[in-house]
């Protein structure tokens, strides 16, 4: 009776001395990252991305465009995958004219085959891909019930299950290198639900836990060299994705500012990026105030999240046009054909 009670006590006394290790060790943890931070910009950790290659889905326009060139000016050779071959041949031009070396693909996204057919390809071409940015995304913009079942599989087939292809794709070379970085753009849409974005907040949920789930099984596993970062910017201006979108309290970020702030916390290697920066104090106050709160301030600063009030166009290209009912295809497209500029029906790889 009394060696039981003396192990208890032992065992307790075991159990407090762990917690507080663990207290004091996470307590030098913040204490290192605070100081990181409070380092003057000069003397900040940068990674030399020179001789890298990199990868931008998406790359054929908006943010995934200014992300190449970024990329290129800091010595990485840029690989750009698109749908939209006329934007992909305009981003390598590009890229070209300011000295950089970049290559272009055509590439549906929310095509498995497509993305690891591509991905071979660009191995072959141009070799191991050390920085992947999974920056192809694409938004709905209909009220749910109002959102053909094709457009909200295609939501997720290209926010978030085409992350798996690439990341399957490259992270084995990038982890037996040990040496790498997979970059998600999400959203702020990944953190908070919106009125006419269900599939689209949905799927950036599921974007930003498929970042987190990821460092935290490179760190469980010990891969020390591959870095992972998860990119959530409110509103942009001008990229075409949610240019109609007024917004109140918060003014729209300027895709220029993204794309320095991506780059930034790529070479810092920062893990989870909310932008603009101080969004990150006000969105813990979601899970502490009463929903109704929450809801008439959304209500407030978004009373219609719809983009255009138009989804973003499907892009007809020969494997994908049979796969989709030629009615919605050809709605879709048509109606958006004013705002977008046409896109190669027959593109090839370039
Ligand atoms: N614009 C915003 O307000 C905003 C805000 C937060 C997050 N984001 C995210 O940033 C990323 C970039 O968005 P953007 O504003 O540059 O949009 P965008 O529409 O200008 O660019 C997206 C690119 O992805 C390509 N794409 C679409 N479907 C594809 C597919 N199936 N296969 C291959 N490529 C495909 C498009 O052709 C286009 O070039 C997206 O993931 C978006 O969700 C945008
Ligand atoms: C980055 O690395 C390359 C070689 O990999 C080197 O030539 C270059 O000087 C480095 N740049 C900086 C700023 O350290």
């Amino acid at each position: 009776m009394a060696n039981e009670q003396k192990n208890n006590a032992n065992q307790v006394i075991k159990l407090v001395i762990e917690v507080i290790g663990f207290l004091l060790y996470s307590l030098a943890l913040i204490i290192v990252a605070v100081y990181k931070t409070c380092l003057p910009s000069a003397y900040q950790y940068r990674k030399n991305i020179t001789g890298d290659i990199a990868l931008v889905t998406g790359g054929g326009g908006g943010l995934g465009r200014l992300l190449a060139l970024r990329l290129a000016k800091l010595g990485a050779t840029v690989v750009l995958w698109d749908v939209n071959v006329k934007g992909v041949e305009e981003t390598v031009g590009l890229v070209k004219g300011i000295g950089g070396k970049a290559y272009g693909y055509k590439c549906d996204l929310s095509d498995k085959e497509d993305v690891y057919r591509v991905a071979k390809k660009t191995q072959q071409e141009v070799g191991d891909v050390t920085i992947l940015l999974n920056n192809a995304g694409v938004v709905s913009g209909q009220s749910l019930l109002d959102t053909p079942d094709i457009l909200i599989k295609r939501t997720f087939d290209v926010n978030v299950i085409a992350h798996f292809w690439t990341v399957k794709a490259f992270l084995p070379k990038m982890i037996e290198k040990d040496h790498g970085h997979i970059v998600t753009i999400a959203s702020l849409a990944g953190h908070l639900g919106v009125n006419k974005l269900v599939d689209y907040c949905s799927s950036k949920y599921a974007a930003v836990g498929f970042d987190e789930a990821l460092k935290a099984e490179l760190d469980a596993q010990g891969v020390k060299g591959v870095k992972t970062t998860v990119i959530c910017p409110y509103f942009i201006q001008q990229t075409g994705m949610f240019d109609n979108v007024n917004s109140k309290f918060f003014p729209k970020l300027k895709a220029n500012d993204v794309a320095d702030k991506t780059i930034e916390a790529l070479r810092k290697e920062y893990n989870v990026v909310i932008l603009p920066g101080y969004l990150r104090w006000l969105l813990p106050l979601k899970l502490i105030m009463p929903w109704s709160v929450v809801s008439n301030f959304l209500n407030n600063m978004l009373p219609d999240a719809s983009p255009h009030h138009q989804p973003t166009p499907i892009v007809q290209i020969e494997e994908s046009e049979e796969s989709l009912p030629h009615k919605i295809v050809n709605s879709v497209s048509a109606s958006v054909s004013q705002t977008k500029p046409s896109l190669d029906k027959q593109g090839k790889d370039l």
